[in-house]
């Protein structure tokens, strides 16, 4: 293609051209403040999800009924900070401080994922959980790999891959207490039962309700709506249930043969708002948590800034020299 110089484009008309090319955005670029704002916003909102997301699990590794589930789970958990990371990062490269956002969290002026408040009584919930929610999370993540930002859709192609290896190793949990005794298949059943509605609220409110939906689907920050997510998780996770020989708790959940997809129960709405409030089971007790190690930690953080300002001297020195 031949091209005649022309003046530079504006940069609105730039960014609007890269998006509907579906191509990327890279730290680099201009891009509109609502963009970075929702962006920063919605970054945040995930690393925030992955820290939180360490309290329900991790209270089980002391716990763990044996040496081989003790190593999963903490390679499990490991790897959610470890998702925590790469996200603070991704924010960091739109202008955002990482020491801000933490504040923003323990200060409880910004959200993480609602199904981290709801506790975890026995060890099915470990299993219930990565199958659940890791599960919904690849549904909600997968498309998130091709976002219209280059750092976020880059981190999330490493995240799903470490998802998908804790939906398996919930599953494979839960297949193994299913062959075992009835009171351990009756702890997976009520497990299952606690954490389905909760599952589904991942995916956020109806499409309806959802205000902020519409410019990330423009902005192609995000690929499919909050409905069509939920519907792929059901539709995904039906024929695991019944593999694994538990009843999913919705008596209007049937396969609907004209629309090729599962019919499905409404889940109760004023839940989700009410825990996104601060009224779930745990919000207090999950906040606490986190604002105590991060209170604990500042040491840690204390000596690693002194380290690295005196490396930092030392290295200047010998370029002087
Ligand atoms: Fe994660
Ligand atoms: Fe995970």
């Amino acid at each position: 293609m031949t091209t005649t110089p022309t003046a530079p484009a504006p940069l609105q008309e730039q960014f609007d051209a890269t998006i509907a090319r579906d191509q990327r955005i890279e730290p680099r670029d201009w891009m509109p403040d609502g963009y970075r704002k929702t962006l920063i916003r919605q970054i945040a909102q995930h690393a925030h999800s992955e820290i939180i997301g360490m309290q329900p699990e991790g209270e089980w590794i002391t716990r763990a009924p044996s040496l081989r589930r003790k190593a999963i789970l903490f390679a499990k958990v490991q790897d959610e900070a470890g998702h925590g990371l790469y996200l603070y990062s991704a924010a960091e490269t739109l202008g955002a401080d990482r020491a801000d956002l933490t504040e923003r969290l323990i200060e409880g002026r910004q959200k993480y994922s609602s199904i981290f408040n709801y506790p975890t009584p026995t060890f099915a919930d470990v299993g219930v959980i990565g199958w659940f929610v890791d599960g919904a999370a690849i549904c909600n993540q997968v498309p998130l790999c091709r976002s219209s930002y280059g750092p976020y859709a880059r981190a999330m192609v490493r995240i799903c891959k470490e998802e998908s290896f804790h939906q398996r190793q919930g599953y494979e949990l839960l297949l193994t207490m299913m062959r075992g005794t009835e009171a351990q298949r009756e702890m997976v059943q009520d497990a299952v039962d606690r954490w389905w509605w909760p599952s589904l609220m991942m995916f956020g409110p109806p499409d309806g309700d959802s205000p902020n939906s519409a410019a990330s689907m423009a902005w192609k920050i995000k690929r499919h709506s909050n409905d069509e997510l939920r519907q792929r998780f059901v539709d995904m996770t039906v024929p695991q249930a019944e593999k694994l020989g538990v009843t999913l708790p919705d008596p209007d959940l049937r396969w609907n043969e004209e629309r090729g997809r599962h019919d499905f129960g409404t889940p109760d709405w004023s839940e989700l708002q009410r825990v996104i409030r601060g009224d779930g089971p745990c919000n207090t007790e999950r906040v606490a948590r986190r604002r105590s190690a991060h209170e604990e930690g500042a040491w840690v953080r204390q000596a690693a800034a002194a380290h690295a300002a005196r490396r930092a001297a030392r290295a200047e020195k010998e370029v002087a020299a």
